[in-house]
């Protein structure tokens, strides 16, 4: 019997291969997330269009730090720019943005500032749900979620036995603190490497996954689309038959 295939709620994506795309179109790497930047845009638009609820990028992960200063640096004033050239329009489109990570730790001052004005501006926004993962790791996102687990047993508000799935779910970024973000139907890496890397590790046990050799900056709308098509033609079983 054919069944009717479900757009994905919610996409995910980690934006591969600016520092390639660079070196390939000898620029520097900063360029390369500047270009990155602009696919970023124009993915956003097309998840909106699509009716695509969730959409998460993975923008700057814990371990980036090991960056040059400059390469730090110039993401981060990256996000300055884009907050002041996109947000106007984000936010007229009803997108809200949602930040997954700590972002005010070891992040630069204005950078902080663009964020909390791109949370304050759309925080009453219920269009397409843009989540930045920004300072984010996944293995450091469930330590933070134990600890905090570990504090609501401690002062009584929780019993050791009410701890399950949910309770985990609703204590990492994605939970309560972001308006509960159900876990990704579909993760997307660009740039030919196939794994994780330390993103969503929890929220990923059922999604379903596409990798494509586009480096990110080359990484099209027509290309996502032909990619959530695909999607929608998998057969999704969650463990059942
Ligand atoms: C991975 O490519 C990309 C990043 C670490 C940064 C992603 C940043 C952007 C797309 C810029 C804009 C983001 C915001 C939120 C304004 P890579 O540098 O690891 O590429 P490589 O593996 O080819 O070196």
């Amino acid at each position: 019997m054919s069944e009717v295939k479900k757009m994905p709620a919610h996409v995910a994506i980690i934006m591969d291969g600016n520092g390639r795309w660079a070196e390939k179109n000898k620029v520097s790497r900063v360029t390369g997330h500047n270009q990155g930047m602009l696919a970023m845009k124009e993915i956003i638009k097309k998840a909106d269009i699509m009716g695509i609820k969730y959409l998460t990028v993975y923008a700057f992960s814990t371990e980036n730090w090991k960056r040059s200063q400059e390469e730090v640096g110039g993401i981060f004033s990256l996000l300055v720019k884009f907050v002041g050239s996109e947000l106007a329009e984000l936010s007229s489109n009803n997108v809200r943005v949602h930040i997954l990570g700590d972002y005010t730790d070891r992040v630069p001052q204005a950078a902080v500032a663009s964020i909390e004005k791109a949370l304050e501006t759309t925080r009453a926004n219920d269009g397409l749900q843009f989540n930045i993962a920004l300072n984010y790791g996944s293995r450091a996102e469930i330590v933070r979620a134990v600890k905090k687990i570990a504090e609501q047993v401690k002062d009584g508000s929780l019993e050791p036995e009410q701890i399950a799935d949910e309770v985990i779910s609703a204590n990492l970024y994605t939970g309560d603190e972001n308006g509960n973000i159900p876990d990704p139907d579909l993760i997307i890496r660009t740039s030919g490497e196939e794994r994780l890397s330390n993103f969503l590790l929890w929220q990923a046990a059922y999604s379903e996954f596409a990798f494509t050799d586009s480096l990110w900056p080359d990484f099209t709308p027509e290309e996502f689309e032909n990619i959530v098509t695909e999607f929608c033609s998998r057969n999704r079983r969650f463990g059942g038959r």
